[in-house]
């Protein structure tokens, strides 16, 4: 099943036209990243799917049910953590999460369960401090737990990494990996390594459509490079191999970059047998994500 399916969603605001027509499946299970440079128009199509922005054209289903305009019912399935949370920062951890958890009518039992599950999810349990004083990677993990309070369906985060350093990254990189189990993932980004670290789907907004989305997998799988990791066994033939092609580079002792160039690997394959050259690996490289995009950009 999808867990959310686009369809055409078109959104302009003014005379400017920021979503024309994207189309977008969110297949159950999984962490999806939704990529888009800034003022793609990712924050636009979330608030769109929480009905809190009225399309101009197309379809949005969340769980095959449609979401209308205004109306919360498709909400129940989501959890979602803007871009800049907001909380009651007199409270602590454990009381917001129980404050959110006693407005949104949850039994009370339920509540103190899940709520002790969550902090200790997103490593806060035990954290008897104001959110005031809290740093932004502790009111991120905060305001995810609070987004999965009631166990739904989908979970979407926009930008959680954005304005974090890497260790604050990481962690939520981390929680939202973790997460995949209990619920969908969808994460909007402009940050490619983020992505390429836990995400099994991916599509790229640009110019207000998906120019391009699947498995990640099998878009890297799909795309073929013309450069190769060589490792030779010792290290004189591998500065041999540098010296010889200048489509070469060293990356290590024995180790070398080759991009395809005025030579092909076949003649490098071939020089290597004439000499009698000991290979250890050769493995042709996965195109980088951000190299994909690139590409489709430019068309
Ligand atoms: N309420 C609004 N009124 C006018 N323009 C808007 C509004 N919301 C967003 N925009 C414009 O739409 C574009 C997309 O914005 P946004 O969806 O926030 O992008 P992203 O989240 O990808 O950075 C931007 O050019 C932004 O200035
Ligand atoms: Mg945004």
């Amino acid at each position: 099943m999808e867990m959310l399916q686009i369809t055409n969603l078109k959104k302009r605001f003014g005379d400017k036209e920021v979503l024309k027509g994207v189309t977008l499946a969110v297949p159950e299970g999984g962490v999806f990243g939704f990529i888009g440079k800034n003022g793609a128009g990712k924050t636009t199509t979330m608030k769109t799917v929480l009905g809190l922005l009225k399309p101009d054209e197309g379809t949005i289903l969340v769980a095959d049910e449609p979401v209308v305009y205004g109306q919360t019912a498709t909400n129940r399935y989501i959890g979602y953590l803007p871009d800049v949370p907001e909380f009651y920062d007199f409270m602590t951890p454990s009381e917001y999460l129980t404050f959110c958890g006693e407005i949104t009518g949850m039994d009370k039992k339920d509540i103190v369960t899940r709520r002790e599950e969550l902090l200790e999810l997103v490593g806060l349990s035990g954290e008897k401090h104001r959110i005031k004083g809290f740093s932004r990677g502790m009111k991120q993990r905060l305001g995810i737990a609070q987004a999965l309070l009631g166990r739904p369906k989908l979970l979407i985060c926009d930008e959680p990494t954005s304005a974090l350093d890497p260790v604050g990254r990481k962690e939520i990189l981390d929680i939202l990996q973790a997460v995949k189990e209990q619920t969908t993932v969808l994460f909007s980004t402009h940050i490619l390594s983020d992505v390429e670290r836990i995400c099994t789907d991916i599509a790229f907004l640009h110019d207000g459509v998906v120019c391009m989305q699947g498995k990640l997998s099998e878009i890297k799988s799909g795309k073929r490079t013309e450069e190769y990791r060589i490792e030779t066994e010792r290290e004189a033939d591998a500065r041999t191999l540098a010296e010889k092609f200048s489509e070469c580079a060293l990356s290590g002792e024995r180790q070398l970059l080759f991009r395809e160039g005025k030579a092909t690997i076949f003649e490098l394959m071939r020089f290597l047998a004439d000499k009698e050259i000991e290979i250890a690996g050769v493995e042709r490289m996965e195109p980088s994500l951000e190299s994909l995009f690139m590409e489709v950009v430019k068309k």
